[in-house]
């Protein structure tokens, strides 16, 4: 004779939620500390502040479970607008988050009219070259000497 042994195991679910905000002055503590964390050449504070004077600067976060978790500062133009800093904090990359931010400025633009998005980034900085790639922007140059250190930008583009 055999005897079968029942478990009854709980299942947990852990709900992960994704949110956007349009962030406010007083988050940039918060943005300032990702900032650091994955730039060698962060923005000040001050440029970070100055960024939500401008009416064509938009700051977009990202937050998972209602913490911040990234964010997205992009420029409008008339018919085009420029990604001047998207970033993840290191331990919420990989994970489709800046995909997510990427996915919701498409939204936005959508309703303004911008049909392109352009962006600069080091030659050195591979990872981000391969997430624009892989989200579909294209190579449309490289600016010598663009940044402090005379390191080369590559310019992508992407349609909408
Ligand atoms: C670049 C960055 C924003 C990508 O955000 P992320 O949330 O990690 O990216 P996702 O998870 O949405 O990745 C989407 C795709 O991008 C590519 N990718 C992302 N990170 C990558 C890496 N480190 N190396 C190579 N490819 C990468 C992959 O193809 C990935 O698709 P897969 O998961 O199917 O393989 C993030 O790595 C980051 O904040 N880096 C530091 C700041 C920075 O360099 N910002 C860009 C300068 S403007």
């Amino acid at each position: 004779m055999s005897w079968g042994i029942f478990t009854k195991t709980k299942r947990v679910i852990k709900l992960i939620s994704i949110s956007f905000k349009k962030a406010i002055s007083q988050d940039v503590d918060a943005i300032l500390a990702i900032e650091e964390r994955v730039f060698f050449t962060p923005w000040s504070q001050q440029k970070l502040l100055d960024s939500f004077s401008n009416p064509n600067t938009h700051v977009q976060l990202i937050l998972r479970s209602e913490q911040i978790a990234g964010y997205l500062i992009t420029l409008d133009s008339l018919d085009f607008t420029d990604i001047l800093t998207l970033a993840i904090a290191p331990e919420f990359q990989q994970q489709g988050l800046g995909c997510k931010l990427l996915d919701d400025l498409q939204q936005r633009l959508k309703l303004c009219n911008i049909q392109t998005i352009l962006l600069e980034v080091r030659v050195s900085n591979t990872a981000a070259i391969c997430f624009y790639q892989k989200y579909g922007f294209e190579l449309i140059d490289t600016r010598e000497k663009y940044y402090s250190n005379l390191e080369d930008a590559k310019i992508l583009r992407l349609h909408i």
